[in-house]
């Protein structure tokens, strides 16, 4: 059996269109940063025709929700150049990410961009968004939703916690801050080296209220609790338990614009308006008309199940092989549904929208 990693392991989402289908917080949760990407398409600076006007999709996972913002981003930019402009749309992210779904996605999903469309040219790149992925000076449009959140890789293991924001252990927290910081810069240097002159950058992503709150109590205690079981009824060791942990950090705003120092400028790139805001819970507006727990447990369950637990998964003893994948998923979905049904309340959802300009616009 392999040696287990020091520390927990960060994996893709989970395969086969899983997170297709069980995206509906995220797809909600992205909406109010549409007209803030038109207004990017509308203001930044294009290259001369011919030459194609590059989208980047950074953390596009399956394709599904990359379908509403690649849709307005195009629609804004072929008001300003007209039908015949080629315009190359690049979906990015983790070497592992099911690429094959994306490409599915968009041939077949009603809602995709490139029906009615023939210049419009899609690919794909599986690099990590922490490398610089495409060429010098190339983006004039970079879209970027519910990704950065993810670390690089998570810097410690938690000794309380699944999730860093609710863990009291000050080793953890101080690794988790510190790791959250570079990697934001990191991202940031990387996406000015690809951007045009002139280009627009769009960060949706979790954050912190103003209260510093990352929101998702109740979700959270449920996947512990769930975990604890695991570990209570000998499915899994304690020590598998232990090295597991979400890799992924809110930020407020003071740690969105602390690389931007005093004068709001990091590497050629500034930020042209960042916004907190909360996510619309449409999971709770439903329970609220139907009353129905089951249906809210399990809806709520989705949304760590494709994203979060495969990457817990991968901590147990045989990583990514280990047999009992399949069953430790369900078990938690089970345990964590068990818990959200029994006590219904509206989630919290901090997110933040932010539109980087790069110089030269
Ligand atoms: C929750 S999904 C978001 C998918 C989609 N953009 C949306 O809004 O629903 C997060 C995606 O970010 C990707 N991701 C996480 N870390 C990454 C990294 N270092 N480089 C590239 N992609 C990454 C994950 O693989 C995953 O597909």
């Amino acid at each position: 059996m392999a040696e287990p990693p020091p520390f927990p392991t960060v994996a893709a989402m989970e395969g086969h269109g899983a997170y297709n289908r069980m995206s509906r917080v995220q797809a909600s949760g992205l909406a109010p940063a549409l007209p803030l990407l038109e207004r990017a398409a509308a203001s930044a600076l294009l290259p001369p025709a011919p030459e194609a006007i590059v989208i980047a999709d950074y953390g596009a996972s399956q394709g599904h929700n990359s379908l509403a913002p690649m849709a307005a981003a195009i629609g804004r930019l072929r008001q300003r150049v007209g039908r015949e402009r080629a315009i190359s749309v690049v979906h990015t992210d983790r070497p592992d990410n099911d690429f094959a779904t994306l490409f599915q996605t968009l041939a077949s999903d009603p809602d995709s961009y490139l029906p009615g469309d023939a210049a419009v040219f899609p690919s794909a790149v599986g690099r990590s968004f922490y490398e610089q992925i495409l060429p010098p000076a190339s983006v004039t449009l970079g879209w970027s939703s519910w990704a950065v959140q993810w670390l690089s890789r998570a810097p410690a293991a938690i000794p309380d916690q699944v999730q860093i924001s609710f863990s009291r252990d000050p080793a953890a927290r101080a690794a988790y801050a510190a790791r959250a910081a570079e990697d934001w810069r990191t991202f940031l240097i990387q996406r000015s080296r690809e951007l045009r002159p002139g280009g627009r950058l769009l960060v949706m992503t979790m954050a912190l209220d103003e209260a510093g709150d990352m929101g998702y109590r109740p979700l959270v205690e449920a996947i512990y609790s769930a975990l604890m079981d695991l570990v209570a009824e000998g499915f899994i060791q304690p020590d598998e338990a232990q090295r597991m942990a979400i890799p992924t950090v809110g930020r407020g705003r003071e740690e969105f614009t602390a690389p931007f120092g005093a004068d709001g400028r990091f590497c050629g790139l500034s930020i042209e308006q960042l916004e907190l805001y909360q996510g619309e819970d449409r999971i709770w507006t439903e329970f609220e008309r139907q009353r129905d727990a089951r249906t809210y447990a399990a809806s709520w369950a989705a949304f760590p199940r494709a994203s979060v637990l495969p990457t817990l998964a991968a901590d147990l003893d045989g990583g990514s092989a280990d047999p009992r994948i399949p069953d430790f998923i369900a078990r938690m979905v089970a345990g964590i549904e068990t818990r959200m049904a029994a006590a219904p309340q509206r989630m919290r959802i901090p997110l933040a929208m932010m539109l980087i300009a790069k110089d030269g616009g």
